[in-house]
């Protein structure tokens, strides 16, 4: 959440900072802002509400400075406003400070410090940079000493960039908890919270650590750990794709990425099944070791990545003979359960830096607990600090909906089970021919795919001005719906809830109406009659159905039928029409597909 960039010493700053923001769109897009220097310590900052094209077009071509800070925010601490935009200054403006974060102890730091101090904004950065300031200041001491005194009062999570008007060659970094990263250029440099941001202009990035700061130069880079001694760290090449982040001739992110989701099961196939035999996969002994010795495997992960979880569970214990529990990570590591005696930690993270996630490993790690993350991203947060890591080989994942990484969780926990299987000597995970089903669904997806037009059709007629809508399927089914109200949801803003279909009669069915939306999910043979009859409960209280089968409980009056997979890959098959509806529902309503209000991409704040 929020995107920051920076960079010293490039002729063409201000291009840099704006290229850069539009690369970290997806991490907050309700306002942004820039602060722009040149050798002569000329300066303008700029600020915006909405996108980072209402800040492009405020900017002059006169702000042409070599030195300069950016960040796109996902508002936390007071609304999307220009005031509350960053960067934020200090009390007489000589310190500007970007930030990605929060400082949970603002308020104790504003009464303590900073009582006689004008605060314009509401947010929390700003209390960070007036207090910065001050201590400087009032302490006369250098920017380190006073940045550094600073850091040692704040309490929570911040990637932090400082600059001091009085020498725009320099850019200070903080870090503690949120994501950020150095670039080193050709005779500038520069920073920011991805990779992705300034792949343009380098592929040579440092990581960064907890509690170190940074002084970054045009032509050098210091680490200095919590203590101020210096760290010597190797650059690592990051592996990006400029054309991989771009829509081609798609008109939203989600639809490429919703298409590209048969590739990506033959690429999963293609990096972890051996080529020479089906049922061996290619998944670290250390990691099948750590599995195997588990008493119980806790997955902990938030949103679309605890729905892959949950779709996972049930092949993941009879594949794997061990119990599997599905946590959400914002409430396991404030309320955690009693553990079992040898338990594994499984992240399933696509992008590898949600916070809540995090902070669970960082708890866990303590208890000596040992961590699998299964993310998307190479070198993220949560797979730096994973003793092991297995890539779902995604490629970039734009649209704040998740689609084809959601699909690609399951297949890799699929290989991971599958791989655990054969590693023990489970029957069943023998005769489970992964390869040959991942294929059967990868060709389901595609024949789907081809029906798009009719499903356009249906949605629009199905979903029309309606404000709240149900999914409801038994087993795998339930959890599909799970993840597909979801969908629907984060971008139609339609109300929508994911129900186990026989719970529904419990209390729910109080809000079937007439004409409420109900959509079906049934793709299991065994218990088609039971969600059927389900349906009929609701239909009779006026609801108009949906019915997304698979081919075998197909009838002639269902509306999509999905090719039939295995009984444990349902959960990928069956939620692509699903992602298709939430897809069409919102092109309807004329909304932004890729970027939904209120949400961001990667969630870094707990
Ligand atoms: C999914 O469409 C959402 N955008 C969201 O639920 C997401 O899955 C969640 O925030 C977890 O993100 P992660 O997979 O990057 O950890």
């Amino acid at each position: 959440m929020c995107g920051i960039v920076g960079v010293v010493g490039s002729r063409n700053a201000t291009d840099i900072l704006i290229q850069g923001l539009q690369k970290l769109e997806y991490r907050g897009y309700d306002s942004a802002g820039i602060f722009v220097t040149d050798k002569n310590k000329n300066s303008v900052l700029v600020k915006a509400v909405g996108r980072i094209s209402a800040l492009q077009e405020k900017i002059d071509i006169e702000v042409n400075g070599t030195s300069g800070i950016g960040h796109t925010r996902w508002a936390t601490h007071g609304k999307p406003s220009k005031i509350n935009a960053h960067p934020h200054v200090s009390a007489n403006s000589r310190f500007v400070l970007v930030h990605n974060g929060v400082i949970e102890n603002f308020k104790e730091l504003k009464e303590r410090y900073l009582t006689d101090d004008k605060l314009v904004s509401k947010t929390d950065t700003e209390i960070a940079v007036h207090l910065i300031g001050k201590l400087i200041e009032e302490g006369n001491l250098s920017v380190v000493e006073g940045f550094r005194k600073a850091l040692k009062l704040l309490e929570g999570s911040f990637a932090f960039a400082l600059m001091d008007r009085k020498d725009s060659e320099i850019i200070y970094v903080a870090k503690n908890k949120s994501p950020l990263l150095i670039g080193l250029g050709n005779g500038y440099n520069m920073i920011c919270s991805d990779a992705m941001a300034m792949i343009r202009e380098t592929n040579r990035f440092l990581e960064l650590y907890d509690e170190e700061m940074v002084i970054v130069k045009r032509d050098s880079v210091k680490i200095m750990d919590a203590n101020g001694t210096v760290v010597k760290r190797k650059p690592y090449i990051a592996k990006l794709d400029l054309s991989d982040i771009g829509k081609g001739a798609y008109p939203y992110y989600m639809l490429k990425e919703i298409d590209e989701q048969p590739a990506v099961m033959r690429k999963i196939m293609q990096k972890y099944i051996a080529n020479t035999n089906p049922h061996q996969m290619k998944v670290e002994q250390e990691i099948l070791e750590a599995v195997v010795k588990a008493d119980r495997i806790y997955v902990i992960a938030a949103g679309t990545s605890s729905h892959a979880g949950w779709a996972a569970k049930a092949f993941f214990e009879q594949l794997t003979k061990t119990p599997v529990e599905i946590c959400l990570a914002s409430e396991f590591g404030y309320n955690t359960p009693l553990l079992s005696k040898k338990p594994l930690f499984i992240y399933i993270s696509q992008s590898g830096e949600t916070a809540d996630s995090r902070q669970v490993l960082v708890k866990m790690k303590k208890l000596g607990y040992k961590a699998l993350t299964i993310t998307n991203v190479p070198g993220s947060t949560l797979s730096r600090e994973a003793d092991y890591t297995l890539l779902l080989y995604a490629g970039s994942e734009i649209a704040v909906a998740s689609t084809k990484a959601y699909t690609a969780q399951i297949a890799v926990m699929a290989v991971l089970a599958k791989a655990v299987g054969e590693y023990i000597g489970n029957s069943v995970a023998r005769s489970f021919n992964l390869l040959q089903e991942l294929s059967l669904v990868a060709s389901a997806i595609e024949a789907l795919l081809t029906e798009k037009k009719q499903i356009e059709q249906k949605v629009y007629k199905h979903l029309q001005n309606t404000r709240n809508a149900f999914y409801i399927g038994r087993g795998a089914d339930y959890y599909a719906s799970m993840e597909a109200a979801l969908k629907l949801k984060e971008i139609s803003y339609i109300q929508c809830e994911g129900f186990a279909a026989g719970e529904l009669k419990h209390g729910t069915i109080a809000l079937i109406e007439e004409r409420t939306p109900v959509q079906a999910l049934i793709s299991n043979k065994e218990i088609a009659s039971h969600t059927r009859g389900n349906v009929m409960e609701v239909v009779s209280r006026g609801a108009k159905v949906l019915t997304i089968v698979s081919q075998d409980c197909a009838q002639k009056e269902d509306d999509i039928v999905v090719q039939i997979v295995h009984p444990f890959l349902t959960c990928i098959t069956m939620v692509v029409p699903t992602q298709l509806v939430a897809y069409y529902a919102t092109l309807q309503r004329k909304l932004d597909v890729d970027k939904p209000r209120n949400l961001a991409k990667s969630v870094t704040v707990e």
